[in-house]
């Protein structure tokens, strides 16, 4: 594997992956060059999939977003991205912010370009940002939902269906416990997919406050 280096980071040129769809990708860690792909990606998304993401209804990122989203110091902030093996195409990234008051948690956000969802890259990225989470002492994980995101519910039931949900009018507070795979078990009475459909209200969430699974230039 040839090495790259950001920012005195080596982040390697990633490791393929063998999706569930049969697809491959690549995955390696978010570098500070990949800001014009990750513009590109963000700008093909659907708005419901930006919405879902950003929470706010911005058609574009903002120049202060991409600096935020691609200062990345592979410490406090690491983001994972999924690039195509043939053009290079950056499809999917996954990020966490360390927690400032607590050292073993962070705020998580995820998303996928319309094209490529319900392939396992999610599963993919987040697989490898549990593996960069361990490594530096994370090991907890926080994700603002908007309530009628059932895909993420999905996810997040896939990788710990004992997550706790702090509903809040038109978004959740996700809890995540335990980071890791696993796959088409049997439904249980705590699975978040089933609290979903039982709780989850129509309408769309409000744009909310910066945070790493928002718009934001903090
Ligand atoms: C949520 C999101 C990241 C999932 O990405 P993805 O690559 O499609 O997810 P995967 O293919 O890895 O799916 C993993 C599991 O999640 C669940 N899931 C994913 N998409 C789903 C959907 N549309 N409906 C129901 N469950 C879904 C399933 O359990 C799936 O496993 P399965 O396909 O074996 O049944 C993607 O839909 C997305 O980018 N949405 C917009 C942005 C967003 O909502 N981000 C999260 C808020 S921070």
């Amino acid at each position: 594997m040839s090495e790259d280096v950001d920012g005195g980071w080596p982040t390697g040129a990633g490791d393929p992956v063998l999706l569930s769809s049969g697809d491959r990708v690549t995955i390696r860690p978010l570098r500070r060059r990949d800001g014009p792909g990750l513009v590109a990606m963000v700008d093909g998304l659907s708005a419901e999939s930006r919405y879902r993401r950003f929470h706010t209804g911005l058609p574009h990122l903002t120049h202060a977003m991409v600096d935020y989203l691609t200062a990345i110091d592979h410490h406090d902030h690491e983001a994972m991205v999924a690039i195509t093996p043939g053009s290079a195409e950056l499809i999917g990234v996954a990020r966490f912010v360390r927690d400032k008051q607590r050292v073993d948690a962070a705020e998580l956000a995820v998303v996928v370009a319309d094209a490529w969802q319900r392939r396992g890259v999610a599963t993919a990225l987040l697989t490898a940002l549990a593996q960069r989470a361990a490594e530096l002492g994370i090991s907890e994980f926080t994700a603002d939902v908007q309530t009628t995101n059932g895909p993420t519910f999905g996810l997040i039931d896939q990788f710990d269906k004992d997550a706790e949900i702090a509903w809040d009018g038109s978004t959740a507070n996700a809890h995540v416990h335990n980071l890791a795979w696993r796959p088409a078990a049997e439904p249980t009475g705590r699975s978040v997919l089933r609290r979903f459909a039982a709780i989850a209200s129509p309408g769309e969430g409000a744009a909310g406050e910066p945070g790493v699974g928002r718009a934001t230039s903090a």
